[in-house]
């Protein structure tokens, strides 16, 4: 957090794609607000496979609907929209996304009147090359790629997840991961390998119907995962 207040001092906003916690507690998210400070309020949250939504809910206001109900969040940063939509699945590594998500997600769309818009996700929507982490990936990605195709407006697609930075597409719509704020994975790989590159976030930037993107890496501080 010190390195993106570093970065950029006044963001519009702070998205959140998980995992936002690990262990599942209450604590975990107490933990994560503390250390979002007075940025708390501009957080945008959606949970990865290691959350839960109701305690999520039970520490930030800003997450809308009600206990474990999938959640999303849709901001306005003129002219751009910024939708997130929810592919937890309670007990499993791998993503989907219910019906009540993607409803959800073809209302938003409409809503936005084809203004530029950009979709956050947990998990990577195809593959990316790592078959032990393309095992857990969205396992229902056609839908949201059907929906992709009849929404020319949404210019990218991000999310977190695989622990590695990888740009892709789904339906000819450019996707982006960012690293994790704590432990990497090897970019490619047959099991789970840790990567020695360091913790980082992504940066991304609105401009008039486009958007720039980069990756800031916390160089000074290697993360040297122990074998335990
Ligand atoms: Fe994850």
């Amino acid at each position: 957090m010190q390195r993106a207040r570093e970065e950029i001092s006044d963001p519009a906003c702070i998205v959140l794609t998980g995992d936002l916690s690990h262990e599942e507690t209450v604590a975990g998210y107490e933990l994560l607000k503390t250390h979002l400070g007075d940025w708390t309020d501009r957080a945008l949250l959606i949970p990865g496979n290691h959350d839960d939504r109701a305690k999520l809910r039970q520490v930030f206001d800003q997450v809308p609907g009600e206990l474990a109900e999938p959640i999303w969040f849709r901001r306005e940063c003129a002219p751009w929209v910024l939708l997130g939509i929810d592919s937890h699945v309670p007990g499993q590594g791998y993503g989907e996304l219910s019906d009540q998500s993607l409803e959800r997600l073809s209302q938003d769309l409409a809503k936005g009147a084809n203004r530029p818009t950009l979709i956050f996700l947990h998990h990577h929507p195809s593959p990316v090359g790592s078959r032990w982490v393309d095992a857990i990936g969205l396992r229902n990605a056609e839908p949201f790629a059907k929906l992709l195709a009849r929404h020319p407006e949404v210019r990218g697609v991000f999310c977190g997840h695989i622990h590695h930075v990888f740009e892709g597409t789904i339906a000819d719509v450019p996707f982006h991961s960012a690293p994790s704020a704590a432990i990497q994975f090897l970019p490619v790989s047959e099991t789970m390998q840790f990567d020695l590159q360091p913790p980082g976030f992504r940066v991304i930037e609105l401009l008039d119907g486009k958007f720039a993107t980069r990756v800031v890496r916390l160089d000074h501080l290697p993360f040297t995962p122990r074998d335990e």
